[in-house]
């Protein structure tokens, strides 16, 4: 699955798990769970595996990518391909999407948007329905849907006029944005180990002390809820009020920590002290809120700590000043064995 996302560990993940290991009897819980490539690589290599971010855009895209043909067999549309297929053929309709989102929101408001052309944009709007509409006849269930929604998501980005995130839409029309809204089917795999879904913040995610928890927070100041807002409003079926010429729904009241440059570090001590899970592994990177060498103190305080350092990325710069200050990040995994004796972080 391409999918560019802020931070996804889609390069880095073989790594990411050879560290983490094979599974031990608990579950693996990929706690910011974003694309769902380390969650992926987890099921893969046979452990039970909770996903959860507190975008449910995130936990859907990530649920379908565990998801196996037992738990989404179709049986009420003749299987997962002509699911497809039909939503294929589905007609446009002008809903939200493509009210708001493509140029015909000029004869709504003031700003003309261009994330969609106006066909694609209509199409997002007909899929959406249809899907909502077998979901509420009962003709599939709730994992079929979000492996539907999944699935238009990843078809929108395709189409999608931006440069990489829905933060803005491009002034000038790109040529892929002029291609026509396509869900393809992936290839599902027959029988998976156990797949879970919640839709929290980390610090509510069940766990339990023999499962082995995945932590990716955000670790700059973008917050994903702000750059991803199209798919959210296209995972949720919803139709927020939106704000201003990028037409960003509410996010403030999920705004997270982790992007708070003054927030983070204490957020990480809280959330890592207070997770109950005895295995924990934490990615984070050298050009962050916190720096590596702060972070290795807290974790020192709750147990055993061992620091991978993963891959070294060249990074664009704007100017020959700012690559000589910090010409490429780091990608680095922290493993913390919890000791029993070790108390509570002082954040
Ligand atoms: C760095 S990304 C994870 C990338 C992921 N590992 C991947 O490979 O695609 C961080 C994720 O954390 C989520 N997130 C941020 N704050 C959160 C919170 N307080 N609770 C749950 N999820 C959160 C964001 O929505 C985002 O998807």
């Amino acid at each position: 699955m391409s999918f560019r996302y802020i931070g996804s560990k889609a390069r880095v993940v073989n790594t990411i798990l050879e560290h983490i290991g094979k599974p031990d009897g608990g579950k693996f819980v990929d706690a910011f769970c974003g694309t769902g490539a380390v969650a992926e690589a987890a099921s893969n290599a046979g452990w039970p595996v909770l996903v959860n971010d507190h975008l449910a855009s995130s936990a859907i895209m990530s649920l379908a990518r565990i998801i196996s043909t037992k738990q989404a067999s179709f049986l009420g549309l003749g299987g997962y391909k002509n699911a497809v297929a039909d939503l294929n053929c589905v007609e446009p309709i002008p809903g939200f999407i493509w009210r708001e989102y493509s140029p015909a929101s000029s004869g709504y408001g003031t700003v003309e948007r261009k994330y969609f052309t106006e066909e694609n944009a209509g199409k997002i709007d007909g899929v959406r329905c249809q899907i909502a509409s077998w979901r509420n006849g009962g003709l599939i269930d709730e994992w079929e849907s979000y492996l539907l929604i999944a699935d238009l998501m990843i078809a929108a980005n395709r189409v999608a006029n931006t440069a990489g995130t829905y933060g803005c839409f491009l002034s000038k029309w790109q040529k892929i944005a002029f291609a026509s809204l396509s869900l393809s089917p992936r290839e599902l795999r027959e029988d998976a180990a156990s797949a879970m879904i919640s839709n929290c913040d980390v610090l509510d995610v069940r766990c339990n002390p023999d499962d082995t928890v995945y932590l990716d927070p955000p670790y700059t100041k973008r917050q994903y809820a702000a750059y991803y807002h199209i798919l959210e409003t296209i995972a949720l079926g919803d139709e927020p009020i939106i704000e201003g010429v990028c037409g960003i729904r509410p996010w403030r009241h999920i705004a997270s920590d982790y992007c708070y440059k003054v927030r983070a570090s204490k957020a990480l001590a809280n959330l890592v002290s207070t997770l109950p899970a005895r295995r924990i592994f934490l990615s984070y990177s050298t050009e962050a809120h916190v720096s590596l060498e702060a972070l290795d103190e807290t974790l020192q305080q709750l147990g055993n700590v061992v620091r991978h350092d993963l891959e070294t990325i060249g990074r664009y710069r704007p100017n020959r000043a700012a690559s000589e200050k910090a010409s490429a990040v780091g990608e680095v995994l922290f493993y913390l064995e919890k000791s029993a004796k070790k108390g509570m972080v002082a954040a």
